[in-house]
Parts: C-alpha cells; sequence; structure tokens
C-alpha cells in the first residue's frame, strides 16, 4: 500500500493483516475492534487507527430494528461489507457470517466465507466452538482467516434462553475453554469471548496462542471489541453491562432533529445563508421576459 500523503496531507497507516494482529498480540499489545455497517461510520473507525473493523450481524439489530441477529441474511451483510470496504482502508476488515449460512453445509460455508472476501473484507467470523471445528478448517484451506467467537452466541439466542452470560459454572466455563482451543486447532487467528467471567476469560487467554477478542470478558483479554451503536450511545432498545456510552449521540441526534422541525415550522430556516443568489440583471430579465409559447407538439398533452 502507498504511503503517500493523502489530499489531506496525512499519511495513510499501512494495511492490517491478520500478521500485524500476531504480532501485536506478540508484543502484548492491546487490539481494538469496533463494529462498522456503513460507509462514513468505517471511514471513521478507520481514520481512529482502530486495528479491525467488523461487519456484524449486530446489524440485524441496531441498524435493521430486529429483535436479535436471527433475521440478517447473506446478501444483506454483503450490501453492508461493500460500504464499509470503501471507507475501511487500513483497519483489517472482517465478515461475520449470518445465521444459516454456514451451519448446515460446509460447501455452503466456504462459498459464503469467500462471498465476504469478494465484497473486499479481509477474514470472516463465525459463532460456534467445537463442532464447528471443521468447518473453519475448510474455510481456512480456502485460504480466508477466520475468527471464531464462543461464550454467548447471540445465533443461539434461543438455545441459551436470553442474552445472558455464559461460564458461570465450572462445567460451562471449561466447555468455552474447550471450544476456544478447538478453533485455535481448526486455525482460527482469533477468538472472541462474549459475555464470560471476567477470571475465566483471563484463564482462556493464558491458555491460548491466538488472541482473545473480549466483549463483555474483562480487561485481561488480548483485545476488545464494541458495538459502535452501543459506544456512540445510538441504540436503547438492549444496553449490556459491558457497553460503555462514549457519547449520546442518539440524544443529540433527537435535539437536531426537533430544532429542524421548529425551524422549519416557525420559518427561522432557511436562512439566506442556506440559499443561493441570482445575479441581478439576470434576475431583471427572468421577470421581464414575455412567457414562451409552448412548442406545438406538446399542445393538448397531458401535464
Ligand atoms: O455482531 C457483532 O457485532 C458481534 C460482536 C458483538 C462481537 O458479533
Amino acid at each position: 500500500m502507498s504511503t503517500r500523503p493523502t489530499d489531506s496531507g496525512a499519511v495513510p497507516r499501512p494495511k492490517t493483516t491478520v500478521l500485524t494482529l500476531r504480532e501485536k498480540h506478540r508484543l502484548g499489545q492491546p487490539i481494538s475492534v469496533l463494529t462498522a455497517y456503513d460507509y462514513p461510520t468505517a471511514s471513521a473507525v478507520d481514520a481512529a487507527g482502530v486495528d479491525a473493523i467488523l461487519v456484524g450481524d449486530s446489524l440485524a439489530m441496531v441498524v435493521l430494528g430486529h429483535p436479535n441477529t436471527l433475521a440478517v441474511t447473506m446478501d444483506e451483510m454483503l450490501h453492508h461489507a461493500r460500504a464499509v470496504a470503501r471507507g475501511g482502508r487500513s483497519a483489517l476488515l472482517i465478515g461475520d457470517l449470518p445465521f444459516l449460512s454456514y451451519q448446515a453445509d460446509t460447501a455452503e460455508a466456504v462459498r459464503n466465507a469467500g462471498h465476504f472476501l469478494q465484497a473486499g473484507m479481509d477474514a470472516v467470523k463465525l459463532e460456534g466452538g467445537r463442532h464447528l471445528a471443521e468447518t473453519v478448517g475448510a474455510i481456512v484451506r480456502a485460504g480466508i482467516p477466520v475468527m471464531g467467537h464462543v461464550g454467548l452466541t447471540p445465533q443461539s439466542v434461543n438455545a441459551m434462553g436470553g442474552f445472558r452470560v455464559q461460564g458461570r459454572t465450572a462445567v460451562a466455563a471449561r466447555a468455552i475453554l474447550d471450544d476456544a482451543l478447538a478453533l485455535q486447532e481448526a486455525g482460527c487467528f482469533a477468538v472472541v469471548l462474549e459475555s464470560v467471567p471476567y477470571r475465566v476469560a483471563d484463564h482462556i487467554t493464558r491458555r491460548l496462542s491466538i488472541p482473545s477478542i473480549g466483549i463483555g470478558a474483562g480487561a485481561g483479554t488480548s483485545g476488545q471489541v464494541l458495538v459502535i451503536h452501543d459506544l456512540l450511545g445510538l441504540y436503547d432498545k438492549r444496553s449490556p453491562k459491558f457497553a460503555k456510552r462514549y457519547a449520546e449521540l442518539g440524544t443529540l441526534q433527537a435535539e437536531a432533529i426537533a430544532a429542524y422541525k421548529r425551524e422549519v415550522e416557525d420559518r427561522t430556516f432557511p436562512t439566506r445563508d442556506h440559499a443561493y443568489a441570482i445575479p441581478e440583471d439576470e434576475w431583471q430579465a427572468f421577470v421581464q421576459s414575455p412567457a414562451q409559447r409552448r412548442p406545438s407538439s406538446l399542445k393538448g398533452a397531458r401535464r
């Protein structure tokens, strides 16, 4: 990638790859990951220097308004992945395989993972542990980097009885550890640990040689991921305990929209500052110009 200054004078950072993440992990440097679903958000996340952008299937909830992630389709994910790929120039771009795009058939899983790469992603993520090791291996053998996801896996929300913390018993914690180790063995370059007690996450992180990316898993993981709508205060339906709100853009947005409505109604918007002028001579010529006769071909035609 070119490191020549851009039009704005900024020198773009080099493209982040799975090797970049491996090196950061080796050096003990925390890895930052955020979700994005469109061009402007991806551009902002990329410009901030965040290591990786996840086009998460959380799209279903925070953008499309579904109550969980189950409804989003591969086509919808690809549509948003293409937009993110236009904005995320340096970050590692990860496409999240949606429900039913990889569970039923390994060949279909490989094809769908490939569609994400054709849409501009660099890697894919999928949810699940040991039972998906073969699928992960097939995708990795096709040359597609895979990130695993264990603990709370929202695509299994019905089987889990809701969005609940996982791994709170010794047996459940052991199962998450075994799942993470199986994903590593199958070739994953990293694994997301979601909604897992921090001591369990710390222990799993120490047992893994690949980076763990935590969400609701405490500070001891190799990196962190958040849903950007949670961070920006743009999603009010479900606000998990772990989601720190760094801004209240939802409130700002509501105030701005209300101000616009008010100003349209009391005619204080637009002012001359938001309008275009016509040169005086053109204006005079315009208002004094005789009415044009309609071309005969239009006579009788309906408007
Ligand atoms: O879909 C998503 O945003 C995710 C993250 C919460 C890890 O899977």
